[in-house]
């Protein structure tokens, strides 16, 4: 299975994810500061903007790609990368101490 690479704005180095983990425990397990809650799409807690790539979002159930003049909105827990992506965490989904 093809590994991807997760560039998140503000931060230098991408994140290896296995494309069958979700962006959140790809980014979790990483030690980004995101924060989560019901881990099923609903709470809309670890939401990001997908500036570029491809996702497969399991709830609500969607295929995204990215754009920069108008990213799409996805939701960490239930997205999975089907490309090499650029993500932009929103400030609500960083922990307090990541936020500045
Ligand atoms: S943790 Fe609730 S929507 Fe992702």
């Amino acid at each position: 299975m093809t590994q991807r690479r997760l560039w998140i704005e503000g931060f230098t180095a991408p994140v290896i994810a296995n494309p069958a983990d979700s962006l959140l425990e790809a980014l979790s397990d990483a030690g980004y500061p995101v924060r989560s809650s019901c881990r099923n799409g609903n709470c809309e807690i670890c939401e990001a903007a997908l500036l570029q790539g491809a996702v497969r979002q399991t709830y609500p159930q969607l295929h995204l790609l990215g754009d920069y003049d108008a990213p799409p909105i996805i939701r960490l827990c239930t997205s999975f990368a089907q490309s090499d992506l650029r993500l932009r965490l929103m400030p609500y989904a960083l922990r307090k101490s990541a936020r500045g």
